[in-house]
């Protein structure tokens, strides 16, 4: 058994019993965050996932990694830029590997999105990154458009899936649905949407319609909410 919270936007956290991992943990400035630093640093984290470069996905990746000192698994030319401003401890994979230990591995999938990395001119492909803890797989999307790389997942069986809905920076509701039904993930959470008043998205549209279609079983998450799978 595993548990996914979702902090909002795109931070989600795993928990198991002993320790947590991190994906994309933007906590400063992330208007619906439900955890603090000091929270989360309390917390026995073992490793923090980045799916690309944009500010509200490396969010607080630095200062929580130095304080694990933990390594920071991202696509090679976000854990470039960590290594050369912020920290040593950065590990460099990129888009297509996978990154593996005794306890999980962190296999890095396409993701159709700009590419650029904080506040430099530097560029790096996007991933969506799928990690699996024994027989669960999660994936989380990152930020993509609709992409007929989806397809190409139906095959890992994928336990929870983490979808981008908000339709300004990433595919909207009714592409995230057409994704759904490529994927093929047994639940469903949509993500990084309302966080900002540029479009509002409606997820229990989205819920709904993938309800209806019977493309997975949808769960809508406040922050702090998590999904149990087992
Ligand atoms: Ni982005």
């Amino acid at each position: 058994m595993i548990e996914s919270v979702y902090h909002w936007h795109s931070f989600v956290e795993i928990i198991l019993p002993e320790w947590s991992l991190l994906i994309d943990p933007f906590v400063t400035g992330n208007p619906k965050c439900d955890v603090s630093l000091d929270n989360l640093k309390d917390k026995k984290v073992i490793a923090i996932l980045v799916t690309h470069g944009h500010d509200d996905h490396i969010g607080d990746t630095a200062e929580l990694a130095n304080h694990y000192g933990c390594e920071v698994i991202t696509t090679l030319g976000v854990a470039h830029y960590f290594q050369s401003q912020w920290l040593e401890k950065a590990k460099w994979y990129g888009i297509g590997w996978t990154y593996k230990n005794d306890i999980f591995s962190a296999k890095f999938v396409p993701a159709i999105h700009d590419g650029s990395i904080a506040d430099s001119w530097l560029s790096s492909p996007c991933a969506g990154i799928i990690v699996t803890i024994d027989k669960y797989k999660v994936y989380h999307a990152g930020d993509t458009s609709l992409t007929k790389e989806f397809e190409l997942l139906e095959d890992l069986k994928i336990d929870l899936c983490f979808l981008p809905i908000w339709g300004h920076y990433t595919m909207d509701s009714l592409d995230a649905v057409i994704a759904c039904k490529m994927i093929k993930a047994k639940i469903v959470v949509p993500i990084h949407y309302n966080t900002r008043p540029i479009i509002k998205a409606d997820d229990m549209e989205f819920a709904s319609t993938v309800m209806v279609n019977r493309y997975g079983v949808p769960k809508v998450l406040k922050p702090g909410q998590g999904v149990v799978i087992e």
